[in-house]
């Protein structure tokens, strides 16, 4: 146990998918996994141990925000012994080419800030994926027919952003989408040796002001989850 994960030692898989959202951890458990078991719920932040195609997994929750998924991906990494994380969630397109409810295989996840900043100081660190695990969910997403783009994203502190021109300058230089948790999911992987990887399907538009109805979420939440797995194991 640590302070923020109940789960016992062996517990947790070494390959670890983490949504934003503990209910769609839940949810993604119960849909994808056999012999799944609650291995966490401290302060409600759920997580699930259980076989894909005879492989181990776990899928837990990061909440929102790069502050609680640094708390859950230390945790992992080095309580737990977690070695391939792979970030399932959602995000804002920003481009004209990407359209709601397409998937992106994020390259890169530029950032303001992170938990990491006071490490980097002045250096301006490039948070990147891991190429084996991008490699695979690029070709796990070409092979289901799903509308996917792989290229950079931009990992905000806001959801309600004041900075318009940020939003701009990131549109400018081809950031695909925004999100607020991969970059320091990617800074960690990187600092312990780890594997990482952020799938995202697109909710909303910030070009257009689209969202995704709740009721499509789930589909194409599902479409992720297993282009999530498939890279994982593949
Ligand atoms: N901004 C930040 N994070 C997000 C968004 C957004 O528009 N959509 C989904 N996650």
């Amino acid at each position: 146990m640590t302070v923020h994960i109940g789960a016992q030692p062996g517990d947790i898989a070494e390959t670890v998918l983490l949504p934003g959202d503990p209910y769609r951890a839940k949810w993604a458990a119960e849909t994808f996994l056999t012999d799944v078991k609650l291995v966490n719920e401290v302060r409600g932040m759920l997580g699930f141990t259980g076989m894909w195609k005879g492989n181990r997994v776990t899928i837990h929750g990061s909440g929102m925000g790069m502050p609680s998924l640094s708390i859950y991906v230390n945790e992992l990494i080095k309580d737990y012994g977690a070695k391939t994380l792979i970030r399932i969630g959602s995000c804002g397109g920003m481009q004209d080419s990407v359209k709601v409810r397409d998937v992106i295989v994020a390259m890169t996840a530029t950032t303001l800030s992170t938990p990491s900043r006071g490490i980097f100081k002045e250096m301006n660190f490039a948070p990147c994926a891991d190429y084996g695990l991008l490699r695979a969910a690029a070709d796990a997403a070409e092979a289901k027919g799903t509308a996917t783009h792989v290229g950079g994203i931009y990992s905000s502190d806001v959801f309600y952003d004041e900075r318009p021109d940020l939003t701009e300058q990131m549109t400018r230089h081809g950031i695909l989408g925004v999100e607020m948790e991969a970059a320091e999911l990617y800074n960690l992987a990187a600092r312990h040796g780890r594997r990482a990887l952020a799938v995202l399907t697109v909710s909303d538009h910030l070009l257009t002001g689209e969202a995704l109805p709740s009721e499509d979420r789930e589909k194409t939440f599902g479409d992720m989850v297993e282009i999530a797995l498939e890279a994982a194991f593949a």
